[in-house]
């Protein structure tokens, strides 16, 4: 052993090695990044044709559709119905009730216009008719803000907040003050509208203006409610790993809210996008319409929030009055953008857009698909770009995962069911009223995380361990109210 020994890379034939080794190495780099950026600009030259001249006032897709005609017409595309084991609203003329498909949620939901009419969700271009069209409009009143979601309304807010005293035009630029102040002074004026006005003001389903910027095409977000709701999420101290901008946001001067369209990544507005609908939500008359999320994402964080809030009233947020038991119960809302962020795709930075959007070569072209629809329809652009696995056994997967949640989900329902009837024998039986307040509340609980989950629509896929912790704990609110019904000497009543 010497003392000094020449360390490695100073030894002269190692650096030799070295320096030849990283100039070849640079020169495929630059020689790749330059086919990479000649690549990509031819692709940009022939996406865009530049026909028509975008700007903030172009609602129509068909406008939009001039320029980039595969984006629309795989958009148009969307109207195609299809039906997997558990995704989509099958083939028929109707979308399938899912009401009929299992009628235990008549009983769950009894006095809330969910036991009306409630489907399996289609495609996005029904959003718009399918809203227009449900008993729970048309027999139920509703107000604007349900068009927050159903409807192109970027532009229709902002010509509402102009005529309710807004500054500024509709030129100027949606991330500008004045376009910011018109959108939130129409939202909140369309959203206290009988819904029959409000949607005489819109003309089509989510549009390309709802997500990308007119000049530039970049991604944007535009849905008053999702702005706000990730300024709250930002605000909190929820650890978001799958939101790094937001971690980032939180460790900086903090001088100006977090705005998405400003701190997020492309890779993180791959799914904000889609975020500004597919999430819980509060959307009646007692208040302005809003995102949950200001103790973070997860079911008891949302739950915490709700049971803190007040309306004007002084009243504790519930969403409806059980017809049955009197419950104060919570309804939960296609919380996609919450349940996939509990899961391990959005952990690894993978978006809704990389599984729903995927890219589709068109000749030298690589595009994302606008057909907006199940990832297994095409699980070879969905998912087999990271996973090397043949198409049948990710299938088989995501069945085994999704039939697991249901089988729990279904003890879940029972459970809520036979609490519900446990609770109806018991006010017959002449129970105190009082006396039952505790098991009215373990209802709550009990329904919301049943809830939670079946009102996700990836049946568990998005984050499934998270969706069978919910359950289970799901379970275990019912019974415990069983229990409580039991200790109170109520009598049992038979098995539905
Ligand atoms: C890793 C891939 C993946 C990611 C990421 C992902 N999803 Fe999904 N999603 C799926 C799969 C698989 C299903 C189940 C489809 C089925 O049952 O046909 C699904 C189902 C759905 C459905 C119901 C589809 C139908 O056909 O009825 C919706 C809506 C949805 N996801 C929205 C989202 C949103 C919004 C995000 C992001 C917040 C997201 N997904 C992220 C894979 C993904
Ligand atoms: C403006 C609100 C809005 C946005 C933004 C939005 N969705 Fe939807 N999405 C809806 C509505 C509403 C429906 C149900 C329409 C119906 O049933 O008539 C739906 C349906 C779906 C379906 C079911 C399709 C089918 O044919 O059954 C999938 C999958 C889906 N959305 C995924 C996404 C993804 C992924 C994104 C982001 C790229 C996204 N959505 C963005 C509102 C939205
Ligand atoms: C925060 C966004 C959002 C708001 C607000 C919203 N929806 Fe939806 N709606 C969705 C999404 C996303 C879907 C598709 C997923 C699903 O069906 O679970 C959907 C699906 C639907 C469907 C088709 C499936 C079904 O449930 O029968 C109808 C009808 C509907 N919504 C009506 C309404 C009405 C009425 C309101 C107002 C009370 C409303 N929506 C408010 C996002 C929203
Ligand atoms: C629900 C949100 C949403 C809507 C609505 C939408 N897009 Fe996109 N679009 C995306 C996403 C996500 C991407 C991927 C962007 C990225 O990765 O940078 C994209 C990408 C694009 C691109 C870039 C090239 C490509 O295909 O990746 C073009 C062009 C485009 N969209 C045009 C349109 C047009 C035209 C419409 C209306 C007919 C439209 N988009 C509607 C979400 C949307
Ligand atoms: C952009 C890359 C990417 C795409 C696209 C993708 N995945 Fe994954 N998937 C991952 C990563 C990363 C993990 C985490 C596990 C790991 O590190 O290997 C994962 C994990 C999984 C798991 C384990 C699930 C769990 O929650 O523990 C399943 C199952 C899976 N993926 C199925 C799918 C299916 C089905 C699709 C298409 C609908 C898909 N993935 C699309 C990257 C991806």
């Amino acid at each position: 052993m010497t003392e000094n020994p020449t360390p490695m890379l100073s030894r002269p034939y190692v650096r030799m090695g070295l320096i030849a080794g990283g100039a070849a190495l640079a020169t495929v780099l630059v020689m790749s990044l330059y086919s990479s950026i000649s690549h990509r600009k031819a692709e940009a030259r022939q996406t865009s044709f530049k026909l028509v001249d975008l700007d903030e006032k172009t609602v129509d897709p068909a406008q939009w559709g001039k320029n980039f005609p595969r984006q629309y017409e795989a958009y148009q595309r969307t109207s195609e119905r299809y039906g997997t084991k558990y995704g989509g609203a099958g083939s028929e003329g109707m979308p399938t009730s899912r009401l009929k498909e299992d009628p235990r949620l008549v009983t769950i939901f009894d006095g809330y216009a969910f036991a009306i009419d409630f489907n399996q969700r289609r495609g996005h271009a029904y959003m718009l008719e399918d809203q227009r069209n449900t008993k729970r409009v048309t027999t139920k009143p509703q107000t604007g803000a349900c068009m927050h979601c159903h409807a192109s309304n970027t532009v229709a807010y902002r010509e509402m907040g102009i005529q309710k005293g807004a500054p500024g035009s509709l030129d100027e630029a949606f991330a500008s003050p004045n376009a910011q102040s018109q959108l939130m002074a129409g939202f909140e004026a369309i959203s206290k509208l009988p819904y029959a006005d409000a949607t005489k003001l819109v003309k089509h389903p989510v549009a390309c203006i709802d997500c990308h910027e007119p000049k530039g095409n970049s991604l944007r977000v535009t849905k008053p409610g999702f702005i706000r709701g990730i300024v709250a999420l930002a605000n909190s101290t929820e650890p978001v790993p799958h939101l790094p901008s937001i971690e980032k946001w939180r460790k900086g001067d903090r001088s100006t809210p977090y705005d998405a369209n400003r701190d997020a990544s492309r890779q993180e507005l791959r799914s904000m996008v889609c975020g500004q609908c597919h999430v819980e939500y509060y959307c009646g008359p007692k208040t302005t319409l809003f995102f949950p999320w200001n103790n973070g994402l997860k079911v008891e964080q949302i739950e915490a929030y709700y049971d803190a809030y007040k309306f004007a009233d002084g009243h504790r947020f519930f969403d409806w009055q059980h017809a049955k038991t009197g419950a104060e119960v919570l309804k939960a809302q296609h919380p996609e953008f919450e349940m996939w962020s509990q899961g391990v795709h959005a952990r690894s930075g993978v978006s809704c857009a990389d599984c729903h959007m995927p890219y589709v070569r068109e000749g030298a072209i690589k595009i994302s698909s606008h057909q907006v629809r199940s990832p297994l329809l095409d699980v070879a652009r969905s998912c087999q770009t990271c996973h090397r696995f043949p198409e049948e056994e990710l299938k088989a997967r995501v069945t085994a995962i999704q039939d697991r949640t249901k089988a729990l989900m279904d003890r879940a329902e029972d459970a809520v069911v036979q609490l519900i009837n446990d609770t109806v024998a018991a006010k017959q039986a002449g129970v105190e009223a009082s006396k039952l307040t505790p098991v009215l509340e373990l209802q709550r609980k009990a329904q919301w995380r049943l809830d939670f989950v079946n009102a996700e629509n990836s049946m568990g896929f998005h984050a499934p361990q998270e969706a069978a912790r919910i359950l289970g704990e799901a379970i275990d609110y019912a019974r415990q109210g069983q229990v409580v019904l039991r200790d109170l000497g109520a009598p049992k009543v038979a098995k539905k």
